[in-house]
């Protein structure tokens, strides 16, 4: 169906539009430019960001961000008199001697998770349905941005314990910010005050964490769509009529979800990993499931040094830990404008997008996009592939690196011959009805099918009739 088609449809003779169909397509643009699955995740993500702020706001009386060490004795005894900082000991007191810390420090860590999750199957939602045009992109930006934010937020948190975990995530931003051109010295002793690790850092890792990226994230969620996040968004102007505020469904499930995870999941069990100690890593270490791309990017990456005027350009670090994420969310923030180069049809002036608009080439640089992704996702558990499979390390290191070049064109090849198969098979149907089984002999002596007539839902930019076709009887081949 062209994407020229529905707007033709929704005409009266003439060209000009009726009262009525005016009224359709002015409710049709009032309305938050997504669709409601794509909302239910946005609440999602609202809600698990809510949660993650209550529960952070309950931990900080209990949580000390200092990398003053002290001798453990406490009621792990695995660790008495074990040497560690002030930031590792109070999780563990959250962890042991607190009442309900534990539980608190767990939902509270899957709320990040969970948040991040929601973002991305929001944007994946947004993505397919081409839900980025006109009005919409402002919404498709924000939630564009409020992927690296969420991700930061989190990252900056699981920094906080100050834990062998934490200790390794410090060592690969230093190494990340080393790997900057001409200001990366300068800008590892700004953010550490010094040679790293340092003393401050947890202490500057807490403002950030506990306020600047909060601040910056809950902001775009609130600027976001009213549809995607009505129970969070404030509503102007106020009802006048009290009513009763019944909670939102999607608020029980995800608070129910999240201390349901709390309970039964571990997640980040510190005192299993020990004290953070510079120049070590616990082995098998692996970060949470959003900085799994970005950790199989840096695990796939050869060893590339270049010699720049006398200065050592490492390539193996720049490449996967800041060209990878700025080309990735950059090419998102921007898909929008190649859109229409790439899909060849505009949506018709004034209207929300189309349902079809020669979408074929768009769901095939989703799949290459989301196979990108997935293959440096798993690649960062080459180390677990190898050891469980009995390969050799640098065999999975290497498929990854073959597969993460000639995965995504080859995922777009596919999706754009599933695509113009399925649409071709649609046409078809939306011709000569849908193929029954039944074969019939006609007066003629020959065979034809039984054709049934298809019935299916308007776009939402289309005239309310449903398109039908009627019956009809082809020869069978
Ligand atoms: C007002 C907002 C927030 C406050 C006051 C806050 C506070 C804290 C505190 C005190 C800790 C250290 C305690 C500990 O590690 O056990 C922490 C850890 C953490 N925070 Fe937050 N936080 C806030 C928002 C968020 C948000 C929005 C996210 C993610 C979307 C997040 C993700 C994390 C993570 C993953 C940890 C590590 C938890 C762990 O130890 O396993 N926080 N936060």
């Amino acid at each position: 169906m062209s994407a020229h088609a529905p707007s033709r449809r929704a005409a009266a003779p003439g060209g000009s539009l009726t009262t009525g169909q005016r009224r359709l397509v002015r409710d049709a643009l009032r309305r938050a430019p997504d669709d409601r699955l794509a909302a239910a995740f946005g609440q999602i993500a609202g809600y698990s960001f809510a949660v993650a702020a209550v529960t952070g706001i309950a931990l900080l009386p209990f949580f000390r961000p200092s990398m003053a060490a002290v001798v453990y004795h406490g009621s792990y005894a695995e660790f008495d008199g074990v040497s560690m900082s002030q930031a590792f000991r109070s999780v563990l007191a959250i962890s042991f001697d607190v009442k309900g810390g534990l539980l608190l420090r767990q939902v509270h860590h899957w709320s990040a998770d969970v948040f991040v999750a929601a973002v991305c199957l929001r944007l994946l939602r947004t993505f397919f349905r081409a839900r980025f045009v006109g009005r919409a992109r402002r919404d498709w930006l924000i939630w564009v941005t409020l992927l690296p934010l969420g991700m930061l937020v989190a990252y900056t948190g699981t920094i906080l314990p100050d834990d062998g975990l934490s200790g390794g995530s410090l060592s690969v931003i230093t190494g990340v910010l080393l790997s900057v051109p001409l200001i990366g010295t300068h800008l590892v002793s700004w953010i550490f005050g010094g040679a790293p690790p340092g003393h401050d850092i947890i202490g500057r890792d807490y403002w950030v964490h506990i306020v600047v990226l909060p601040a910056a994230a809950g902001a775009l969620l609130l600027l976001s769509s009213r549809s995607s996040l009505h129970g969070l968004a404030p509503r102007w102007p106020a009802p006048r009529q009290p009513h009763r505020v019944r909670p939102a469904p999607l608020l029980l499930f995800t608070c129910g979800a999240l201390v349901l995870l709390g309970t039964i999941a571990q997640i980040d069990p510190v005192w299993l990993i020990g004290p953070s100690q510079p120049g070590s890593i616990s082995s098998g270490a692996a970060p949470d499931w959003y900085m799994g791309f970005l950790d199989g990017a840096l695990r796939i990456m050869p060893a590339w040094e270049v010699p720049v005027a006398g200065h050592p350009l490492s390539l193996s670090v720049l490449i996967p830990g800041l060209v990878v994420p700025a080309l990735f969310f950059t090419g998102l923030a921007l898909y929008p404008v190649a859109d229409r180069w790439l899909v060849g049809e505009r949506p018709p002036h004034g209207l929300l997008p189309p349902a079809s608009a020669g979408p074929a080439n768009r769901v095939a640089a989703g799949a290459a996009g989301v196979t990108f992704y997935g293959l440096l996702w798993a690649a960062s558990a080459n180390d677990q592939l190898a050891y469980h499979l009995h390969l050799d390390l640098y065999t999975v290191t290497w498929s990854f690196r073959v597969l993460v070049l000639a995965g995504p064109a080859l995922a777009f090849l596919i999706a754009r011959v599933v695509c113009h198969a399925l649409a071709g098979r649609r046409r078809d149907e939306e011709l000569h009805g849908r193929e029954t089984g039944r074969i019939v002999m006609n007066s003629r002596g020959g065979y034809t099918e039984i054709r049934e007539p298809v019935r299916r839902a308007a776009p939402p930019s289309a005239a309310p009739a449903a398109r039908t076709t009627g019956p009809e009887r082809r020869p069978a081949s």
